[in-house]
């Protein structure tokens, strides 16, 4: 009995070195240490062995299987790496990968962004309006008299039945007041249109955003707050803020906004129009709507608009308002 563990040991462990694949080895194992293997056929023989030989036997067995499987645990690690090594044989690790392409937001859509989480930061919604607008809410609406040169043909689109391309956003203030009741903090990003010839700092289709605060109360401190706070979030805390006395039919009193930011290159940047909402503009909502909710007696507030195209040029320092639509990505990559 003793001499056929010997036997079986050596036999066993010629068979698994000899394996050359993970099957052979694997059929090794059933032959072996499988429930009708050989081990396991011996241990049952012990039976006819003398009982005061068994436990040195049944030591022996023991040995002997642990044996066996350390012998197919090595072997087997011994394949895997081989295999391994054969597959990668080929492979040269070190090249460098194909980098898929990625993509990024257009510059004036990053500016955009940042000026929306901004305001919705102080409370704003975003509000939304058609391109293709009637001349009440683009002009009437706003205080705007027929003889008003923005109303030419020579510098407004109109379509043939006599509706028109927005030549501002301010059309969406209007939008909001006839649809719902104050109090109202909404900001309007989109698209507007003018006749203007093309050139570097022209295009006929630009970008603006919007702003109108009703409520009761609001004044033109709050005007100046919002706005400053605004603008020094974007292009920093030194940034120098300043209300010019201008001219706007739909708010008064009018301003225009001047900004100097070390981030526009230091230089004063006519920006912004703004003003307190003409009480023409509250009335003649009032009159659409055929309620008082915006009676001027009752409600007050401001507004505010400008241009993103030329602040985008001056924040990316891009020399021509057209590199902002002529999609050369050898242009847009640089903003990724
Ligand atoms: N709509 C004006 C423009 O396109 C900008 C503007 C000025 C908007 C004053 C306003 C405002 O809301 O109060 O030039």
């Amino acid at each position: 009995m003793f001499d056929q563990v010997e036997v079986l040991r050596d036999e066993a462990l010629a068979s698994i070195l000899e394996s050359c694949d993970l099957t052979g080895l694997e059929a090794a194992r059933v032959r072996f240490l499988g429930k009708g293997g050989a081990v396991t056929a011996l241990g049952e023989g012990m039976r006819s062995v003398a009982k005061e030989d068994r436990p040195r036997l049944g030591k022996i067995l023991n040995e002997l299987r642990q044996a066996v499987s350390e012998a197919l645990d090595a072997k087997s690690r011994h394949l895997r790496v081989e295999a391994d090594a054969k597959a990668l044989a080929h492979l040269d690790l070190t090249l460098p990968g194909t980098p898929p392409p990625q993509g990024s937001l257009h510059p004036l859509t990053q500016l955009l962004d940042r000026a929306v989480m901004c305001f919705r930061r102080m409370g704003f919604a975003i509000a939304d309006g058609p391109d293709i607008e009637t001349e009440w809410h683009c002009f009437d609406a706003l205080n705007t008299p027929p003889d008003h040169p923005a109303r030419n043909e020579k510098d407004t689109f109109y379509l043939p039945d006599g509706r028109l391309l927005r030549s501002h956003t301010s059309t969406i203030q209007i939008r909001v007041m006839e649809s719902t009741p104050p109090p109202i903090r909404i900001i309007a990003p989109g698209a507007a249109y003018r006749r203007d010839e093309v050139d570097a700092t022209h295009l006929a289709q630009f970008t603006q955003m919007e702003g109108l605060y009703v409520a009761e109360g609001v004044s033109l401190a709050d005007l100046k707050g919002t706005l400053e706070f605004f603008f020094r979030e974007l292009f920093g805390s030194s940034t120098e803020v300043q209300f010019r006395p201008h001219f706007f039919p739909f708010t008064e009193p009018s301003y225009e906004i001047d900004i100097r930011a070390a981030a526009l290159g230091n230089k004063w940047m006519e920006l912004a129009g703004c003003g307190m909402v003409d009480p023409a503009v509250f009335e003649a909502i009032c009159e659409r709507r055929g309620d008082r909710v915006f009676d001027p007696e009752i409600v007050s507030g401001f507004a505010f608009g400008f241009g993103l195209d030329r602040l985008a040029m001056n924040l990316g320092q891009i020399p021509d308002i057209r590199m902002l639509v002529e999609n050369d990505l050898r242009f847009l990559r640089q903003f990724a």
